[in-house]
């Protein structure tokens, strides 16, 4: 496996995502599940954060204790399947920043589009978290992620629940710098870029649409 990747095979990670891909699954209980594996692949991914001590006491004497350390962690979901990792990883760092990148797939050039942008400020100086439940094509993570370095992100991470071959590929050849996070790694893409054995589309399965 590609050393940028980093799969999180955490057996409740695994037995949640064996759910979610349940074709019988309702976008109820689908949502929970993606959320609980979001904060799950969330404390993973986030191990390494920078740390600094502070003077505080406790009720027995003063001490010089662990905080986070540096500006807030910036999430930015990747419309609009991100938007359902986002809920677990906000129940875990509540106070981080969150932008939002809107991309659609152009008919007749097959390339993403960007129809909505808004992110945090000063995103230089923060951990940059972007999550797309479903690496597939990896079309529209590295354009996102490409934007995101054009607004100025340094220090990026990208977040999905399942990944293809072909998207890691893709994604590590263009953004080399971009450590890569997920709960699996399935066959290959179908013709039409559906994930195999995948869970099918995740924007539609958790929003329940078609
Ligand atoms: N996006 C999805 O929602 N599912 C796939 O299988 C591929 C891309």
């Amino acid at each position: 496996m590609n050393d940028q990747v980093t799969v999180v095979d955490h057996p409740l990670i695994q037995h949640k995502l064996t759910l979610m891909r349940q074709k019988e699954t309702s976008s109820a209980v689908f949502r929970q599940l993606l959320r609980e594996i979001s904060t799950l692949l969330t404390y993973e991914v986030l191990r390494d954060l920078p740390m600094t001590t502070k003077a505080i006491e406790t009720p027995l004497e003063p001490m010089d204790a662990p905080v986070l350390a540096g500006k807030k962690l910036a999430f930015v979901s990747i419309l609009r399947a991100g938007n359902g990792l986002l809920d677990g990883m906000l129940d875990l760092v509540p106070s981080a920043r969150v932008g939002y990148i809107g991309m659609y797939r152009d008919h007749d050039t097959l390339q993403p589009v960007e129809y909505y942008l808004k992110v945090p400020s000063e995103l230089e100086e923060r951990l940059v978290i972007a999550v797309d439940p479903m690496l597939a094509t990896s079309n529209s993570a590295s354009a996102a992620i490409t934007r995101l370095k054009q607004a100025g992100a340094k220090n990026i991470k990208f977040v999905c629940l399942l990944a293809a071959p072909e998207g890691i590929e893709a994604l590590s050849k263009a953004h080399p710098d971009v450590p890569i996070f997920t709960a699996a790694v399935d066959s290959h893409l179908s013709e039409i870029g559906y994930i195999v054995p995948g869970l099918g589309d995740a924007g539609d399965r958790m929003f329940g649409t078609k």
